[in-house]
């Protein structure tokens, strides 16, 4: 039906006959000229219809917006004064010998043909008309790069000699730790399938069978809260592979990451640099700190001395940390800032915040008092900087004052030292304390093997047990996780032991990758990258709904289609499921 895309037309076209589908996305009316800006996937072109054609121009009268054309005419370059160097086809124009109306469309709900500068409908109406917002230019390049990137992906690990293996979606539950999509089983009354978290356990079970490298672009499916960079089921770049140390691991990881990023124009220098996790949350207050500032915590614990308020002095007799951040340039925070600064530490958990400013006259606020003149003058804070501070546990006082320092960053507009801030954190707790039940739980999943040198505090100190466990972060957004495994199925069981479950429990939930590793299992290990996280970050996207097609509301809706949906008693009947209400 076409001869050329909307978009491919060039100055080399004049005097050629095409044949154009598309969408009207605007129509101009100049009295006997009708001007129709004709999009397709490929971009925009103008097509002109004048006297010589009448029939043509009287349908093109009556066009409206959106509905879908197929145009016959003569490539023509534009009148001298009508270029458009801000189109791709600017050059030149269409003028039109027939149209055909093949999709009359119905006025649409949201506008797709925006003018500059126009706000988008609410994001509600958008994601409820999704076809027409799919419209946008925007979301075509989100969704092209996307592509590429999953392309890339697939080259760079087959050439590797990844094989690309597609695990079961209806399957038993994985250990993630959220909840998990039951899928409530027809044939088998009262049992259940869980949508995957992972394929965690199929690609070890894959290693298990001597598949030596495995590579899935996995769907993966968690009900828990969304948020901007969660959504209930997205999509992984899981890979396993065996013989294989950490070393191993990163380097597939950085090669993989150095080409998405080139595959989306950016160039980025290996190999990434390292930090242990104790160090990322003493230094930036976070697991996964933002690299491209500066900007460090330190601890300010030993300045606390007779001039200090009592209450530091309480909280430093109880054993507890002041941890301290100097804002070059920060006394230009206001009091609305340090105010907001405050609630931002206390929804942490944290009891308050410490804060000074360092005026002509010497340093002023709250935590200039607290602190008091002898500690003060240690931190030699300068002319014009800002003083911010948490006390009371590690636990609490640091991630705190991480959540500050990523807002001081925010609201002071600092500049990047750098684009591009990757670093591999590594060496995180096997276990930590669960906030509620005071329960030892592991920090990621039960398969984690534990860092060699800390083998013998497994029974003595488990909180000090270091993991093989790794996270690539950047920019301060965890890119992805993962880690080497357990491969002893005795070590398997004593670690499903110290997190409290029974040989049974162990056994009933898990069984079947204990059965794989006393089946004769090859050291191995491996990795999940975000990649919705991946190319939301290429895209400059705000949202992970601005690089899925379909994606769901915060409230895990597909407004779309309307799911989820109450379906019919018959239907549940052969499911043999009753809705208590
Ligand atoms: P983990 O649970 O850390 O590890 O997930 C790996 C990466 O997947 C992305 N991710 C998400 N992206 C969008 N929406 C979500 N709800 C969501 N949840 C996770 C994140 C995260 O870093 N099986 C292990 C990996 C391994 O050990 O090999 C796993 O799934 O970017």
């Amino acid at each position: 039906m076409r001869t050329h895309g909307c978009g491919e037309l060039r100055s080399e076209h004049v005097g050629q006959e095409v044949s154009l589908g598309g969408w009207v996305h605007r129509r101009r009316d100049l009295g006997g000229l009708v001007f129709i800006d004709l999009r397709d996937r490929a971009g925009i072109a103008q097509v002109a219809f004048g006297p010589e054609a009448p029939e043509a121009l009287a349908r093109a009268g009556g066009l409206s917006a959106e509905t879908v054309v197929l145009v016959r005419g003569v490539v023509v370059p534009r009148p001298a004064g009508q270029v458009n160097r801000e189109m791709a086809t600017g050059e030149v124009e269409v003028r039109a010998s027939a149209v055909a109306i093949v999709g009359p469309a119905a006025a649409p709900a949201i506008p797709v043909g925006r003018v500059r500068g126009e706000e988008l409908a609410a994001e509600e109406l958008r994601l409820r008309h999704r076809h027409l917002d799919l419209r946008r230019p925007e979301l075509l390049r989100n969704l092209e790069l996307r592509h590429r990137l999953l392309q890339r992906a697939r080259r760079e690990l087959s050439a590797r000699g990844f094989l690309e293996i597609e695990t079961p979606i209806l399957g038993k539950p994985t250990p993630e730790g959220a909840r998990d999509y039951l899928v409530p089983s027809r044939v088998h009354p009262g049992e259940f399938y869980a949508l995957p978290q992972s394929p965690q356990i199929y690609k070890q079970l894959l290693m298990v069978a001597g598949f030596d490298r495995y590579f899935q672009l996995a769907r993966c499916f968690r009900d828990e809260d969304p948020r901007a960079d969660r959504q209930p089921e997205f999509t992984q770049i899981d890979l396993e592979a065996s013989f294989v140390g950490p070393e191993d691991i990163y380097a597939v990881t950085d090669d993989l990451l150095v080409a998405l990023w080139d595959e989306a124009g950016e160039e980025v220098v290996t190999p990434f640099s390292r930090m242990p996790y104790r160090e990322a949350m003493q230094r930036y207050g976070s697991d996964k700190p933002d690299l491209r500032f500066d900007l460090e915590i330190r601890d300010g614990t030993d300045l606390v001395g007779e001039g200090s308020g009592d209450f530091l002095r309480a909280s430093v007799a109880r054993g507890e940390r002041v941890r301290l951040l100097v804002v070059p340039e920060g006394a230009t925070l206001s009091r609305k800032d340090l105010d907001a600064l405050t609630e931002e530490a206390r929804a942490m958990r944290a009891p308050g915040l410490l804060w000074a400013r360092r005026g002509p006259d010497g340093a002023s606020g709250p935590g200039a008092h607290a602190l008091g003149e002898p500690a003060l003058a240690a931190v030699a804070l300068a002319e014009g900087d800002a003083l911010l501070g948490c006390w009371g546990v590690d636990a609490v006082a640091l991630p705190a004052l991480g959540r500050v320092r990523l807002e001081v960053i925010r609201r002071l507009r600092l500049a990047p030292r750098v684009r591009h801030a990757f670093v591999w954190i590594e060496q995180f707790p096997m276990f930590v304390r669960d906030p509620e039940s005071g329960a030892l739980v592991p920090m990621h999943h039960p398969f984690t093997a534990p860092h060699p040198d800390d083998l013998a505090l497994l029974e003595p100190d488990p909180e000090r047990v270091r993991s093989l466990h790794y996270d690539p972060v950047y920019n301060g957004t965890e890119l992805g996780s993962g880690s080497i495994r357990i491969v002893d199925p005795a070590l398997q069981s004593k670690i499903f032991g110290r997190l409290g479950l029974t040989p049974e429990e162990a056994e009933r939930r898990f069984g079947f990758l204990l059965e794989g590793l006393r089946a004769g299992a090859p050291p191995h290990g491996g990795i999940a990258l975000g990649f919705d996280r991946i190319v939301m970050l290429l895209a400059g996207g705000e949202s992970l709904r601005d690089v899925i097609a379909f994606p769901k509301t915060t409230a895990a809706r597909a407004l779309f289609e309307g799911a989820p949906a109450a379906v019919r008693e018959e239907d549940l009947d052969v499911l043999h499921l009753r809705i208590r209400r």
